[in-house]
């Protein structure tokens, strides 16, 4: 075991997303849109979650495989219950090289005042919090539960005061709808150490009524951005990236686009994702995923079986739907929802 594990198109395996919960208590409109995930909505049972210690075991294998990133998403996860002491018993695992892993969160931030603290201290190192407008009307009608921005602004302080290694915030930009809050946002993060990250709506699940002019590209919204305050291109921080990473020139810190639909980044694409419910899936745009279950409980399960079974899910991947989506799209009508697969 070295690492040297590789998909059909030569690409290596580092990350894995764990997705905590299907739960979220935002409706945002392009992921959980409420005229979809109405009061009558099905999440998962408690019964079907993968517990702490399935968890663990997956990520285990996983970074026997090479993985160095554990990102953890939901829908929400900070709804999960007892989320640091998971976030304890991940950050004593091991990769490969010896080192505690990259350990992540995704948060929508609404609950990120109380918890900043106690993730910090369980071990968590970067976080990153959705924010798609810092205007409180706009913000209310972007999660479509009327949520307070100042609430999330607040999250944020709490993360900065707690020392998390890294902060960064994600504004999903949707042409006409949101668009006019990027610079306010831009000019909002400016000199304050977190990195703000413009991302293109994309046509994640099949519940969010995507379409292709409400995408405003990077290379249009970054324009927008080095008008006013100019821009200088960085190199990537590490292989496989998201996000295209840009300084201000004047020193006022870094920016992100990722431009998933106008630049796809599926050709060193180095994530896998696995939902709450213990189904691991290859790319964000798959339908099924495979079911990690009967390797994790019952007569079956072995340590060795499951890094069997991840390694052969890994070793088979071809994805690279961004790349392909014009075509795909026709062909691919069945997508995994974004709240369940955690983005
Ligand atoms: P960093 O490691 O900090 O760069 O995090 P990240 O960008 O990998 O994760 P984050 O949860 O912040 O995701 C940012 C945006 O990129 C979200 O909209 C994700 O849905 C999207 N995203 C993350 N990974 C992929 C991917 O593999 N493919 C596509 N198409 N989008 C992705
Ligand atoms: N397009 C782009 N980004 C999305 N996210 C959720 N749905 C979409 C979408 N349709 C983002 C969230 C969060 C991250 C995990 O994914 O805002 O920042
Ligand atoms: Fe919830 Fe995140 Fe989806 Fe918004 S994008 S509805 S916060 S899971
Ligand atoms: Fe990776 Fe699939 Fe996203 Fe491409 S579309 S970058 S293969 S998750």
């Amino acid at each position: 075991l070295d690492g040297s594990l590789r998909d059909r198109r030569q690409r290596p395996w580092r990350d894995l997303r764990i997705s905590l919960t299907d739960r979220c208590n935002f409706r945002c409109s392009y992921c959980m849109p409420r005229s979809r995930f109405g009061p009558g909505h099905r999440f998962l049972p408690q019964s079907q979650l993968l517990n702490f210690e399935e968890i663990v075991q997956v990520a285990r294998e996983a970074l026997q495989l090479g993985v160095r990133t554990l990102r953890l998403t939901g829908g929400e996860p900070l709804l999960r219950r007892d989320l640091a002491t998971l976030i304890r018993e991940l950050a004593e695992l091991r990769t490969l090289d010896g080192e505690a892993p990259d350990l992540a969160l995704t948060t929508n931030g609404s609950l990120l005042a109380d918890q900043a603290q106690g993730l910090r201290d369980a071990g968590l190192r970067r976080l990153t919090v959705s924010l798609d407008a810092l205007d409180d009307a706009v913000f209310r009608r972007m999660n479509e539960v009327g949520f307070p921005v100042a609430e999330v602004l607040r999250g944020l302080e709490a993360a900065q005061q707690a020392g998390f290694k890294s902060i960064k915030v994600n504004m999903v930009v949707r042409r006409g709808v949101n668009d006019q809050e990027a610079l306010p946002l831009a000019e909002h993060f400016r000199g304050s150490g977190m990195v703000l990250r413009f991302i293109e709506f994309m046509d994640a699940g099949c519940q969010n009524g995507w379409k292709r002019d409400e995408v405003l590209e990077s290379a249009v919204l970054r324009e927008r951005i080095h008008a006013r305050w100019p821009l200088q291109a960085l190199a990537p921080s590490k292989g496989g990236e998201t996000a295209e990473r840009w300084r201000y020139g004047d020193g006022q810190g870094e920016i992100g686009f990722i431009s998933a639909v106008s630049k796809a980044f599926c050709g060193d694409c180095t994530r896998a994702r696995l939902t709450a419910d213990g189904r691991l899936f290859t790319c964000l745009f798959g339908a099924q995923g495979q079911d990690l279950r009967p390797l994790l409980r019952g007569p079956q399960a072995s340590e060795q079986a499951l890094r069997e079974r991840l390694a052969a899910i890994w070793a088979a991947r071809a994805d690279a739907y961004s790349e392909q989506r014009e075509r795909l799209r026709e062909l691919q009508t069945e997508r995994a929802d974004m709240h369940v697969l955690g983005g």
